[in-house]
């Protein structure tokens, strides 16, 4: 059951599509799928760099014992253990026992950690920049600690001029048999899923994958091909990738926008939330959406807040306190690091109304680095004549803050 792709004459994809996940780690749906990469580079010694989830493990081993043909495995590179990578390394360390393992200590531990049996193969720790030569091959390690755990690094193996990047230029989606960026569409095929894919795994360490980029541009003339953990090989169009990720790293938004995410229990926040973007669209913007709290899944919602400029929150007031989506979607924003937007917040409530205060105390104190525009607009139970003046005078705020920017 073997299904392999040839990137060179001696580097393969062994890895595969996971269409069956519903959560990737758990708590990110991916309905279009994700998946495990790694590659097995053939020659005078074999060498496999990273492993895959256990669901696709069968069909990796296949990979690897196909392309071996009756010839060993010599070493395994370890720049990832998270166990979507991880745990199907424990099985090719049983199955073949004479295999090395080439790590970070940091990978070591944590593979004891996980309880891989590593103690009977030959365990060589690398350190970031050092180099080692295996055959006919030249491996340079470069750690990339947090991108996304600490024990990462990348792996640039120069006479095929294969870099190893680990989760860093990963996408969520199924790869549907084409692993090269020039056999897809990426920007209407891929874009979006590995923006969801950054921001919420790897978004948090920008400034960890900035450093990166930096280490890879030295060593660009180098590298031909980037073969990160999940989605495409990158081999034509290396420039637009580094952009796009430069882009991201430094949380910059890639559209003058406004997103406007609401959370409404009877449908009065929510008319709110539809009257603000009918203003924003007749006073001309075009990149306007809206997202309901309580129905979209957080990770398409942070990926599109980091995609635009401006960021609307729309929130009733739920036991004195943010509505609960609402609070869990300003954690989220913590959690990775949101910065550089520009905030307007909307509250509703029959009485106490709490929620605007809240909100806007917790991107002033806990998210950080954002703005936050004047002129929060307070709904009591439904919008009135007075309140519709409010939001077209937000939705002037917003028009002025965007042509700003
Ligand atoms: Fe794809 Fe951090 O593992």
């Amino acid at each position: 059951m073997h299904c392999t792709r040839k990137i060179t004459d001696e580097l393969y994809y062994v890895g595969g599509d996971d269409r069956r996940l519903t959560l990737f780690e758990n708590i990110h749906p991916v309905p279009l799928g994700v998946s495990y990469n790694s590659y097995l580079l053939l020659g005078s010694k074999n060498i496999l760099f990273d492993a895959v989830d256990w669901s696709y493990c069968r069909n990796f081993l296949d990979n690897i014992s196909y392309l071996l043909d009756g010839r060993t495995l010599d070493y395994v590179v370890v720049n990832h253990v998270e166990p979507d990578h991880g745990a199907s390394m424990e099985e090719v360390l049983l199955r073949y026992p004479d295999v090395k393992i080439i790590a970070t200590e940091r990978a070591f531990l944590f593979m004891h950690q996980f309880g891989f049996d590593i103690d009977s193969h030959e365990q060589i720790i690398v350190k970031n920049e050092d180099s080692l030569k295996i055959g006919e091959r030249e491996l340079k390690f470069i750690t990339a600690s947090m991108v996304h755990w600490p024990e990462v690094m990348c792996t640039l193996e120069l006479t095929t001029g294969a870099m190893f990047t680990a989760d860093a230029f990963g996408s969520f989606r199924s790869l549907d048999g084409r692993i090269f960026d020039d056999e897809v569409n990426y920007e209407r095929d891929f874009l979006d899923e590995s923006r969801r894919y950054y921001f919420n795994i790897v978004g948090k360490y920008g400034v960890q994958v900035a450093a990166l980029l930096k280490r890879i541009e030295e060593e660009r003339d180098k590298v031909r091909f980037i073969c990160p953990l999940h989605g495409i090989v990158w081999r034509s169009n290396l420039e637009y990738l580094f952009n796009i990720y430069d882009k991201w790293s430094r949380y910059e938004s890639e559209e003058k926008g406004a997103v406007i995410v609401y959370a409404s229990m009877y449908g009065n926040t929510e008319n709110a939330a539809f009257f603000l973007a009918s203003s924003l669209c007749e006073k001309g913007m075009t990149s306007v959406r809206l997202f309901d709290v309580s129905k979209t899944d957080a990770s398409v919602i942070i990926a599109e807040c980091c995609r635009v400029s401006h960021i609307v929150l729309a929130s009733c007031t739920y036991n004195f306190a943010i509505y609960p989506p609402m609070e869990s979607l300003l954690h989220h924003f913590k959690g990775i690091g949101l910065k550089n937007k520009t905030f307007a917040v909307i509250e509703n409530g029959t009485w106490a109304i709490k929620s605007g205060d809240l909100m806007e105390k917790y991107i002033a104190e806990e998210i950080k680095n954002n703005e936050i525009i004047d002129g929060r607009v307070t709904v009591v139970s439904s919008l009135d004549k007075s309140k519709e003046e409010e939001l077209k005078q937000l939705a002037e705020s917003i028009v002025v803050s965007v042509n700003r920017k």
